[in-house]
């Protein structure tokens, strides 16, 4: 009789939501702080997984969504838009559909992950390829938005950041204070932005002691915030982050720095390795984007930059499910057997 009811009913009093708001939900939020334990291990802290591949769509966009899909109900709109590396858009389908609303999708051809445009397409999103990068995609959906009778609902509108602010309230009700860092991947730098706000506003209401010191990771090939200029044709493997002029670029400079953290690059390498480790090691299933977060906090582990004793969390933004490929990739076949209980057991070495 008792579940959790989505971010919108579980903190009403912080989310710019009325009486007669028609709150659109999939019950989103409420997602796993798992302990890490190799993570704790091997920097000395007590590291925390904020698992938010456990959403209903299968990344954190859900918790922009509920709010961004049930402002535009209320305003009465009929249609929404949104530019997407996937997750964006594999949530806007999903809350469109709750809503009763047409979603159109644009995304970067070729360079989104099979299991998000699956979620689109079986949402009954309208979709386009566009022949560009993510960064293309938007500047199309905000003109579209801007002429058209369509919503949008990127991070470029503010309530997906009030929305996507509640994960940073989950931690620390959960954690009893912040932490004292947070890590997350950073791509058009909307959740940095988001769990900055959300923790201030905690802090400022004398609900946690302190605010994090938040660190953010780029894709190598995708840093425009560590270069400190546009990339105009950003690459990496982790395509939820391929982005190379994020829209709230200002606000994560000023998380950054209001926070005394920083921002840094992880190659694909590193995050294939921490997406390895995940799985392998801490039973958490995450796409490559996600890993990024713990890429660089061993990243900065080996740097020295990370004392012992600290709690830690980093964000794991979506689920490994979303993009198996990088799971298959480079593992060994699984062998076949006939129906035998012997030769089973001689190929598990059980025998
Ligand atoms: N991790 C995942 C799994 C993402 O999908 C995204 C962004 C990020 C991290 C970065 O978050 O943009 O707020 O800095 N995905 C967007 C999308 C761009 O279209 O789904 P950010």
């Amino acid at each position: 009789t008792h579940q959790w009811r989505g971010i919108i009913e579980e903190y009403r009093d912080r989310l710019p939501v009325t009486d007669t708001t028609p709150v659109v939900t999939l019950r989103e939020g409420g997602t796993p702080l798992v302990p890490a334990q190799v993570l704790s291990e091997r920097t000395g802290c007590e590291v925390h997984l904020k698992v938010e591949g456990a959403n209903p769509t299968g990344s954190f966009k859900d918790r922009g969504m509920t709010m961004a899909i049930t402002k535009a109900k209320e305003e009465g709109a009929k249609a929404v838009i949104c530019a997407s590396t996937g997750n964006t858009s594999a949530s806007a389908a999903a809350y469109a559909v709750r809503a009763g609303m047409v979603s159109a999708v644009l995304v970067p051809q070729g360079k989104i992950a099979l299991g998000k445009m699956g979620q689109a397409l079986v949402h009954g999103a309208k979709i386009l390829q566009v022949d560009g990068n993510f960064d293309d995609c938007l500047t199309l959906a905000r003109s579209l938005s801007e002429n058209y009778p369509v919503a949008l609902v990127n991070s470029v509108n503010p309530v997906r950041i009030e929305g996507q602010k509640t994960a940073a309230f989950e931690i620390v009700d959960m954690l009893g204070d912040a932490p004292d860092i947070h890590v997350l991947p950073v791509g058009n730098a909307g959740n940095i932005t988001a769990y900055w706000k959300g923790y201030r506003e905690y802090a400022e209401d004398g609900l946690a002691t302190h605010r994090p010191r938040m660190w953010g990771f780029q894709a190598s090939g995708s840093a425009p915030l560590v270069r400190g200029e546009v990339v105009k044709d950003p690459s990496t493997i982790a395509t939820a982050i391929r982005i190379g002029n994020p829209a709230s670029w200002d606000y994560a400079i000023a998380a950054r720095d209001e926070s005394g953290g920083f921002i840094d690059e992880v190659t694909d390498r590193e995050i294939l390795r921490a997406y390895r480790l995940l799985a392998a090691q801490e039973g958490v299933f995450v796409e490559p984007a996600s890993a990024a977060s713990v890429a660089g906090l061993l990243k900065a582990a080996e740097q020295g930059k990370v004392d012992p004793g600290q709690r830690i969390v980093c964000t794991v933004t979506g689920n490994g499910l979303k993009d198996p490929d990088w799971a298959v990739a480079g593992a060994p076949q699984p062998v076949t057997v006939p129906v035998d209980a012997v030769a089973a057991a001689a190929r598990l070495g059980l025998a």
